[in-house]
């Protein structure tokens, strides 16, 4: 049975791509492979941060600024009012059409668990308008390391005080779904774009199209 979920943030309830969709006529025809461009440096940034020890962490928020000016810097991008609005865009993505939805119709404890620092997190879910339909917003903050650390996974059991097996784990990000199933959640993968298995999550996790009518 299971007593609580846990969603990731980033790609799975708020869609990070929604930042550079609203200025995709100022970013031009390609503005969809800067936008993969940007969240594969992002996500970059996290696991050198992490292999590189404590002294070394910085912020989801920095990490996340660092990799649009990589982009930038590659691309071309000057414009410092379109960097700033990228920027805002980001702390201020949309959920998922399905997510509110999906979110209210649950009926259990619920919360988040990202790499997301906490204001930025807070921002993100005030703005997506779902700040009202989570328990909880669980930062890696808490232990300055990011996923998938094992110690991220733990928030989340050490918030509700369930066993990881009696909770669910619901993340887009395939590595992210690897790091709570080594946890011991129960792991909802949702492959909105049908991508081919990675980590051998196929058979160890419920694959989902999308949210809408998530039940775990
Ligand atoms: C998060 C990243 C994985 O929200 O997007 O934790």
């Amino acid at each position: 049975m299971i007593r609580a979920a846990i969603f990731d943030a980033y790609g799975t309830l708020l869609d990070v791509h929604s930042a550079m969709a609203r200025h995709a006529g100022r970013l031009g025809p390609h503005w969809q492979a800067l936008s993969a461009e940007w969240r594969a440096k992002q996500l970059e940034y996290t696991w050198v941060r992490s292999l590189s020890g404590p002294a070394h962490h910085r912020d989801f928020s920095v990490l996340t600024d660092q990799a649009l000016d990589w982009v930038a810097a590659r691309h071309g991008i000057s414009d410092p009012g379109l960097l700033a609005d990228l920027r805002a865009s980001y702390r201020a993505l949309q959920a998922y059409p399905e997510v509110p939805v999906m979110l209210a119709g649950l009926g259990m404890p619920r919360a988040i668990l990202s790499n997301g620092e906490p204001a930025m997190l807070a921002e993100g879910v005030r703005a997506a308008g779902i700040a009202g339909l989570l328990d909880d917003v669980l930062s890696v903050e808490a232990v300055g390391i990011f996923k998938p650390d094992p110690r991220v996974y733990a928030l989340a059991t050490a918030r509700f005080g369930f066993e990881a097996g009696e909770m669910a784990f619901v993340s887009s990000n395939p590595w992210d779904a690897f790091g709570a199933l080594t946890a011991g959640f129960r792991v909802f993968w949702v492959n909105r774009n049908r991508l081919p298995d990675e980590y051998g999550l196929r058979g160890n996790v419920t694959e989902l199209n999308d949210l809408t009518g998530f039940k775990p």
